[in-house]
């Protein structure tokens, strides 16, 4: 393989706050260096369709500071299929694109790892999603904004929950992973945090819960991942009624407003380094890899390792979300 010339970067899956910080990073990078950038809309399906437009320094204009996307993002069935992916290919090579940046989560990286071991065109991958369920970087783009999204609002619910002396259930968003539950649940003191990695008891819920109220609590805060096996806040609810019936309940699904909003600091400045650490990585030879940082440190970590899972939740901290909800 030459040295690679063009660039194409695309979002994919459920967009991040921080997606767009990314992309700016990537494009601004590339031309410092001398590469044509063509951002592919939609997805792998931009890909498919080709649907392609050329980035120039000034297209990134204005966009550090916007949630969403501004290539706009999809899942794409199609990339799954040998034909999709091969659509794809002729029309990055059409395009002369020798490098690709792909911006998000599991599922994104699951598609370039196959797609990067069937043709030659290599892609890097940064990590962009909500969930932080990637091993082989301590954060993900959005995980720290979606998390303030959620204690700014666990923190108003709080307000009303005090004054009416209600239990709320607040369900955030973690299908597979408790990474968003753990943390912000710690940051808004709730007094249970429930995520999918561990078992959840019901009875033994409801003797702390009981031994809570006996301890004059009159409200309170549960934060349910919306993956935990009890089945998400209204199952969980209407079980805690049913035995504690005097108990004043109320739900709250926070859904998609965890993914949008302006996004922190933190993960602008962790977007800006990691797009500019991907298109180093591509102009250095690195392929299927993700891009991600571990302990101030820049890692490059290949696909298959981190759509792996492995990455689990303190479990310390969530025993000590329970002792300081005392
Ligand atoms: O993977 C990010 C995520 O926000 C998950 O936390 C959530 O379960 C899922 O996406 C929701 O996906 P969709 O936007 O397709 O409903």
């Amino acid at each position: 393989m030459g040295k690679v010339k063009k660039i194409g970067v695309l979002t994919s899956g459920g967009d991040s706050p921080g997606m767009n910080a990314a992309i700016r990073g990537v494009t601004r990078t590339a031309i410092y260096n001398g590469l044509e950038v063509i951002g592919i809309r939609h997805g792998y399906q931009g890909m498919i369709n080709a649907n392609f437009k050329q980035l120039q320094a000034h297209s990134v204009s204005d966009i550090i500071q916007r949630g969403g996307t501004i290539l706009k993002t999809a899942r794409c069935e199609e990339f799954r299929t040998p034909e999709g992916r091969a659509k794809a290919y002729a029309n990055l090579k059409e395009a002369q694109i020798d490098g690709v940046v792909v911006i998000g989560g599991d599922g994104s990286f699951t598609g370039a790892r196959i797609f990067n071991e069937e043709y030659d065109i290599p892609f890097v991958g940064i990590p962009g999603t909500i969930d932080n369920d990637l091993f082989g970087t301590d954060a993900t783009i959005g995980y720290d904004t979606a998390i303030n999204t959620v204690v700014e609002a666990a923190d108003k619910i709080r307000d009303t929950a005090t004054s009416h002396d209600r239990l709320f259930f607040i369900e955030v968003m973690g299908r597979d992973v408790g990474f968003i539950a753990l943390r912000s649940g710690i940051a808004c003191g709730a007094e249970f945090i429930l995520v999918p990695e561990t078992t959840t008891y019901i009875d033994n819920l409801m003797r702390l819960l009981k031994h809570d109220w006996r301890r004059n609590k009159t409200s309170g805060i549960v934060i349910v991942a919306e993956g935990d096996d009890v089945g998400g806040a209204y199952e969980l609810a209407a079980k805690v009624k049913e035995r504690m019936p005097e108990i004043d309940t109320r739900v709250t699904v926070l859904g998609h407003i965890q993914r949008g909003g302006s996004p922190s600091a933190f993960d602008r400045v962790l977007a800006s380094t990691l797009g500019h650490v991907a298109v180093k990585g591509l102009l250095e030879g690195q392929r299927g890899v993700m891009a991600g940082i571990i302990d101030k440190q820049v890692i490059y970590t290949p696909f298959e390792k981190a759509i792996k899972h492995t990455k689990d939740i303190n479990h310390q901290m969530l025993e000590m979300s329970r002792i300081l909800a005392l």
